[in-house]
């Protein structure tokens, strides 16, 4: 885990931050940068001496020596280049591979509101272009400004000895580079943004096509969704289209540079190389060292500019690093052995909503007793159950565990006491086996994956799969029913062994003889398992000891069954039309 004060690091000065966890790869490719821009910046004046040799027709043995000169100049050259590019490579791939994981570990310990907040697509886009243009600004950004910098100070020094009327009258147009560059580069990113908006579009829009194509074939709107395909994918081109029109104007902008010093040198050297005063050998090196001049300057632009963008995109990533869970894990006490949860007048309302969803909700429950919620749909069921594992922040009223505040409770042990099985059967691209272990945490034995599943009644259609237990879910995998998916969902709840086992509606899917011997096994094999099951189906709760019926977030009734039968007209509702004889027989 990372310190405190590491983290103020880390937002104040993330590129300090990360110089300091990896200085080695940091300052050996400094180090080599360094290095080649000073080979780099030398090799002219060896070109000039051979030409000037070459003029002066020195001897041959000269001539060799200079060549073998310039030789191993380019040949460290060529060393130093790779050893720099990796080293930086390492540097900021790190701090990239860093933020990334840093983000998804913050992100996930957030709770469900913030979810509801923040789309899917923006925390994706977070969690790869803006971790990328972080990356770009503190890795090749960083580098090129470094660059810049180091070849104008091994360059320039070099111009002003060999002509210091040359070098300012040659370079007066060069400053414009950097500003055009920076100008452009904006445009680019710009056009960019848009263009990967756009791809986002057309993927969003191929994918649900796909996932939905049974729907979509089934309304006969195959037409319909190609035409708003193509008008995506047209779109996408002419954004494309518009960064490769700012794309054009890169070169230009940098050649300018070249064009204007060249002319210049061409007018200022003219008297000076008839008189002989210079050497064709100083000439050809100082056009040389004004080439050399164009791409630090280009760099100043476009360093600056990735910075300037990296840096955007560093904010984002920081304002979500601070954002707070608005569950908050300060709870010490864990829970040994559950005895009781009780709820004393809880009122809740969810963030974006104007109504009380629950209103003074209060009720007792026993360790092996075993509760019904009925109620209609929107009655606050599932909010209520939310609750009690603390997916939403509690605002009015407490709900107590063993007599303990749940906000006094570790977040850890209140799930290990309390496991809920939600109303959407939601599976992972894995294995049948790896679902089912999946709230262990760790690979579950085959005897208990198969014991889990033989509660719920599902072992014998998983044994008729192509690859039984290990037959891959979800994307390209085999696609189970809605009633197996809810099933193999309360085997993942079965496996972890919890105290009190809540299921949301998890029976609405499965055949009233199936619900049954589910409900028979459970009782033989999880004896000593609490229970609070939602259900609409009076079947759903033979075996119930009390009942809570729920009406516009309000307990209508609570007690047993002859008890709510008594008062609940929403309960003698659901008697009068599923019969009496579903509950009680
Ligand atoms: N995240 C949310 N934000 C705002 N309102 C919500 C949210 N979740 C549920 N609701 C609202 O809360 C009410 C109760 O929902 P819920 O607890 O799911 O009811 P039930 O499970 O009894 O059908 C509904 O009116 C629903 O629209
Ligand atoms: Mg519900």
């Amino acid at each position: 885990m990372t310190m405190p004060s590491q983290d103020t690091l880390l937002h104040k000065q993330p590129l300090w931050y990360y110089i300091k966890n990896n200085p080695r790869a940091f300052s050996l490719g400094m180090f080599f940068l360094l290095l080649t821009n000073v080979l780099d910046g030398i090799y002219p004046l060896i070109m000039k001496v051979a030409i000037d040799q070459i003029e002066q027709q020195a001897s041959l043995s000269d001539l060799a020596r200079t060549c073998l000169l310039f030789f191993a100049i380019m040949a460290s050259l060529a060393a130093t280049r790779l050893t720099w590019r990796i080293q930086f490579g390492k540097f900021h791939t790190f701090a990239a591979e860093h933020i990334r994981q840093k983000l998804f570990r913050h992100i996930t310990s957030l709770g469900p509101n913030y979810f509801n907040k923040n789309p899917v697509g923006e925390l994706m886009s977070l969690m790869t272009n803006d971790v990328q243009s972080f990356r770009q600004a503190i890795g090749p950004g960083m580098l090129i400004l470094a660059d810049g910098f180091i070849i104008m100070a091994v360059v320039l020094p070099i111009m002003a000895s060999m002509s210091w009327s040359w070098t300012w009258k040659t370079l007066i147009f060069l400053p414009l580079v950097p500003l055009l560059i920076w100008k452009v580069m904006k445009l680019i990113h710009l056009h960019y943004k848009n263009q990967q908006d756009r791809f986002s579009e057309l993927t969003g829009v191929a994918q649900e096509t796909v996932g939905g194509i049974r729907v979509i074939k089934s309304f006969a709107q195959e037409n319909h969704r190609t035409s708003l395909f193509n008008s995506v994918s047209s779109a996408f081109e002419k954004a494309c289209n518009k960064v490769a029109q700012q794309d054009a104007y890169f070169i230009p902008v940098m050649e300018f540079g070249v064009a204007s010093g060249s002319v210049i040198l061409l007018f200022v050297a003219k008297d000076d190389l008839f008189t002989g005063a210079v050497s064709i050998g100083t000439f050809v090196a100082f056009h040389r060292y004004i080439q050399k001049m164009v791409w630090p300057m280009t760099a100043l632009g476009m360093g600056f500019s990735f910075f300037q963008k990296g840096y955007a995109s560093f904010d984002r990533i920081k304002e979500v690093l601070k954002t707070e869970s608005d569950i908050q894990d300060t709870g010490k006490i864990t829970i040994e052995k559950f005895e009781s949860l009780e709820f004393r007048n809880v009122s809740f309302r969810h963030l974006a909503s104007p109504h009380q969803i629950l209103k003074n909700v209060s009720f007792k429950l026993r360790a092996g007793e075993s509760l019904g919620i009925m109620g209609p749909v929107g009655a606050g069921k599932t909010t209520l159950l939310n609750l009690i594992v603390r997916l939403y922040p509690l605002e009015q009223g407490q709900i107590l565990v063993n007599g303990h505040s749940i906000e006094d409770i570790t977040v850890e042990s209140l799930r290990r006491t309390f496991l809920l099985v939600p109303q959407e059967a939601y599976l992972f691209s894995e294995s049948v086996f790896e679902n089912v272990s999946f709230g262990l945490g760790e690979p579950a034995t085959t005897d208990e994956v198969q014991r889990m599943t033989d509660i719920v009644d599902l072992s014998h259609e998983i044994n008729q799969l192509p690859h039984k237990f290990e037959s891959q879910l979800g994307e390209r995998g085999v696609n189970l029913s809605g009633g197996q998916k809810q099933r193999l969902t309360i085997a993942r709840g079965l496996i972890v062994r919890t105290p009190v086992l809540m299921l949301d509606d998890s029976l609405s899917a499965v055949d009233t003889k199936t619900e049954q011997a589910i409900e028979s096994e459970l009782s033989r094999t999880h004896t000593s398992m609490t229970r609070i099951i939602v259900a609409h189906r009076l079947s759903s709760l033979k075996n119930i000891d009390k009942l809570l019926i729920l009406k516009d977030g309000v307990v209508e009734a609570w007690g047993s069954y002859q008890e709510v039968l008594k008062v609940s007209p929403t309960f003698q509702k659901i008697v009068q039309i599923q019969g009496e004889g579903a509950a009680h027989e």
